[in-house]
């Protein structure tokens, strides 16, 4: 199924959600916003009191929830769409989403939303390089730290994330070898957009 997937991967605050919803909208496809299920079993965890460095529970839990990611996050008939955008899942999410076992479950899931949907467009940390290695494009985001901190509220929990994530032992943020990589500092979404299809 990878072979109609388009990755996007990259760090927060690289345009990651711009760019790939742009680039769905454009090619007439589906579009998954991969975090937004780490987001969710997050949201949750947090909510029933279920600890972060628990990674079994949390596993559990991810196995236990249904978690419907589009226009908007509906988890078990809950819309949480904001929730998941709290300070305190910022805070939470990397060090949920190291646990192999979350992973797990959620990249299957990923997985089988490729399939259902035959491709589309799949943004977060390691579409390209573990959900669908095989993916017909590959593009990893990336912009300088300034820019990040600036396009972002949560500056200093971006820092800690990125650093998080790129160094976890399971499926950390880096670029796929064959990714085409895009410093979008200085680019406009439009470019962007263009230099993704223009490799397509
Ligand atoms: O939108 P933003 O870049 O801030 O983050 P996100 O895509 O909503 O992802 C939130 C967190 O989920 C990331 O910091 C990662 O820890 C985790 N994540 C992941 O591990 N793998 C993915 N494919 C997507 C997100």
């Amino acid at each position: 199924m990878g072979e109609r997937v388009i990755a996007i991967d990259g760090p927060a605050g690289s345009g990651k959600s711009t760019v790939a919803q742009a680039v769905a909208r454009e090619l007439g496809v589906a579009y998954l916003d991969t975090g937004a299920m780490y987001r969710s079993v997050t949201h949750v965890a947090l909510e029933r009191g279920i600890a972060v460095t628990d990674g079994e529970g949390l596993a559990a839990l991810a196995r236990d929830l249904e978690i419907q990611v589009g226009q908007r996050v509906v988890v078990d008939g809950v819309d949480v769409s904001e929730a998941v955008r709290a300070p305190a899942v910022n805070g939470a999410v990397s060090t949920v989403a190291a646990h192999p076992g979350v992973r797990a479950e959620l990249v299957r899931r990923q997985r089988m939303w490729g399939a259902t949907h035959q491709g589309g467009v799949m943004e977060g940390r390691d579409i390209g390089t573990v959900v669908f290695p095989d993916a017909r494009l590959k593009v990893f985001l990336t912009a300088g730290e300034g820019e990040r901190a600036r396009r972002r509220r949560d500056a200093a929990d971006v820092e800690q994330r990125d650093r998080l994530d790129s160094t976890r032992p399971v499926s950390p943020l880096k670029a796929a070898d064959d990714a085409i990589v895009i410093d979008t500092t200085e680019l406009a979404v439009d470019e962007v957009v263009a230099r993704i299809l223009e490799r397509l």
